[in-house]
């Protein structure tokens, strides 16, 4: 019955006909007052903006502190990504794998069919037709959003490449639908809540198969603008996996020597581990003629192309970043993304028109309007911005844009890095043995949990290539499809392991992180072309202390050897730990992991309790 074409969840073939009829047919199931197809233009993006001024949704921030910006508010139930609220609607339960919510495409089509039957009376249903990629690119792929919030249109054309210049592919190529709404009850008295969602009922639900996504009762950017984590994470994978490439929660980055050599990385960190400040990093002083380049901060599309080489695009094109925390110290850059043409969302609203947030200064100023709207008390205890508020910037007001951002064949990966947040055990950077090591690490990554993220403080939640919230099919499908794409790979990747967040015996950070990130970066791709020697430790390779740049920074050895030290215990008890992950995924696990943990265990077993970096060790 839901495969009908009078169903309005159908996918159809592309064309232009059939996405007008697809569009028509939504329209009728849902009821909204006007149907407007997003053109791209700036004066839409204007007269939306204005829209929601006149309605007390955007606040218009001061124009010679922030030149076109905006300021607004959520719904305080509608803050975050809703993890227990997301499903993978595959056809069979057991391609949706153990790590997602699942349920039959039939039956979470009846319940949204049921919800959303009138949904966006007395509202515009709003057509965004969008490209993921540069609009033409080999890597690109292309969307149609369908929503009946203004905010979700102006952010979209931040985040992604809206309008009248993708139409073109919507008749040649597939595209994914989406539907989204933020299901708001019509009741009396509701029509013109500010921020309307329904706070209680929400379904992000996605369709692999038929490459469709409806979302349902939530503004948040995370479940509303759907070319992100739905279609370029979840919807993506699955396309990856059919086609033969990767949707990664990755960042890329260029670095540049002083001679002028460029090499790109593509590195995985789960939520809230500084993705953003990595890929937008400033090397210190000492690293005079060095330059960091942000190609993305997000997500990367990975494929091969020439020479056995891999390739990748940032499929945004805009940030959506966190705003706690960021500072003219941790990421300037950042900061001067956000000085002008920015959406602010929960953050605080200081009395001369500008926006504050926790760690912008040390303080706000006296009559600070906090996230709920009310004068902010400091003394509350409570923060003035929600802990995830975020700005959505253009990235071209990046100052260290990558020129090679928007090359539609992409950049040529040299590296991939994984990293979490671990105060112990994981050294700050070792290289994989090889690429099947490099794919164990990488499935069998962890991080602790912060404040912000779900679960017991501290705790590792283990993380797999720092997909587990946006994988959409089976999590050991995808470990097999990626030691399937590392076969006939001449020039793979090297594939390393970094950790920033390990901890002395005080409880302290030990390695500085920020900048001087850029140490570990170089001697990452000084091993890549064969430069930088390492020595043999139980899980990979290693640098030594001499085989790192220390210019610029009082780092000394024993620091150094600290944070590189392999505590055999430990290990053994994290590699017991990856036990807990390999049960979840035991039909499906690569015989390859079974020896590699051997491999590593035997290792481990014939290392000595505190498995330190000799210096005179060749
Ligand atoms: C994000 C996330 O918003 O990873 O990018 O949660
Ligand atoms: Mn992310």
């Amino acid at each position: 019955m839901f495969q009908s074409i009078h169903s309005p969840f159908v996918n159809p073939t592309p064309s232009q006909a059939e996405l007008e009829k697809w569009v028509k047919t939504i329209a009728e199931h849902c009821q909204p007052e006007d149907v407007k197809w997003a053109d791209g233009s700036q004066e839409e993006y204007d007269s939306l903006c204005q829209q929601l001024v006149d309605k007390g949704t955007f606040i218009k921030l001061n124009p010679e502190k922030r030149p076109n910006s905006f300021a607004c508010f959520s719904d305080p139930s509608d803050v975050a990504r809703v993890e227990d609220k997301t499903f993978i609607c595959s056809r069979r339960k057991e391609d949706a794998g153990p790590t997602n919510n699942w349920m039959a495409p039939a039956e979470m089509k009846t319940i949204l069919e049921d919800l959303t039957k009138g949904c966006m009376k007395g509202r515009t249903m709003y057509v965004i037709p969008y490209s993921m990629g540069p609009v033409g690119s080999p890597l690109a792929k292309y969307g149609v959003e369908i929503t009946d919030s203004e905010y979700v249109v102006i952010n979209m054309r931040i985040m992604t490449r809206i309008g009248s210049s993708v139409l073109p592919y919507l008749s040649t190529e597939e595209y994914v639908k989406c539907i989204h709404t933020v299901g708001a009850p019509l009741q009396a008295g509701q029509e013109d809540a500010k921020w309307p969602c329904n706070p209680t009922v929400k379904y992000i639900s996605h369709f692999p198969e038929e490459r469709l996504i409806i979302s349902y009762g939530s503004g948040y950017g995370g479940n509303a603008l759907l070319g992100k984590k739905c279609f370029a994470l979840r919807i993506a994978s699955a396309i990856g996996r059919d086609e033969g490439w990767l949707a990664e929660h990755m960042l890329i980055l260029g670095i540049q020597n002083p001679e002028g050599e460029k090499t790109y990385v593509a590195a995985a960190f789960p939520s809230a581990c500084g993705k953003t400040n990595f890929a937008m990093m400033i090397p210190p002083t000492s690293f005079e003629g060095w330059k960091i380049t942000t190609v993305g901060d997000d997500i990367a599309w990975i494929r091969k192309g020439p020479k056995g080489r891999l390739y990748a695009i940032n499929p945004e094109a805009g940030y959506f970043g966190v705003a706690p925390g960021t500072n003219y110290k941790t990421n300037p850059n950042a900061m001067d993304s956000v000085k002008a043409n920015t959406i602010f969302t929960n953050v605080g609203i200081t009395p001369d028109g500008d926006v504050w947030w926790e760690g912008m200064s040390d303080t706000a100023p006296a009559g600070t309007i906090d996230w709920h709207g009310n004068v902010w008390d400091p003394a509350s205890g409570k923060p003035c911005a929600h802990p995830n508020a975020r700005f959505t910037a253009p990235a071209n007001q990046n100052p260290v844009l990558d020129e090679n951002w928007e090359n539609p064949e992409g950049v040529h990966i040299s590296a991939f890095i994984f990293g979490g947040r671990r105060s112990t055990t994981v050294p700050l950077v070792y290289q994989s043995f090889n690429w099947n090591f490099g794919v164990y690490m990488a499935a069998t990554m962890g991080s602790e949990m912060t404040a912000a993220a779900f679960g017991e403080m501290g705790k590792v939640r283990r993380d797999p290539f720092a997909m587990l919230p946006f994988m959409g099919y089976h999590m050991g499908d995808y470990v097999n499809h990626w030691l399937q794409f590392g076969r006939n790979l001449p020039n793979a990747p090297r594939i390393f392991s970094v950790n920033w967040f390990r901890k002395d015996e005080n409880g302290k950070f030990v390695w500085p992180g920020f900048g001087d990130n850029i140490r570990v970066l170089k001697w990452i791709i000084d091993r890549v072309k064969g430069r930088a020697g390492a020595v043999e430790c139980p899980v990979g390779w290693m640098p030594r202390y001499e085989d790192m740049n220390w210019d610029g920074i009082d780092f000394p050895k024993e620091e150094f050897t600290k944070i590189m030290t392999i505590d055999r215990e430990l290990w053994k008890q994290e590699m017991l730990s990856h036990e807990e992950l390999f049960a979840r995924l035991y039909d499906k696990l690569p015989k390859e992991f079974f020896f590699m943990r051997e491999l590593i265990l035997s290792a481990l077993w014939r290392s000595p309790e505190k498995w330190e970096l000799e210096p005179e060790v060749a």
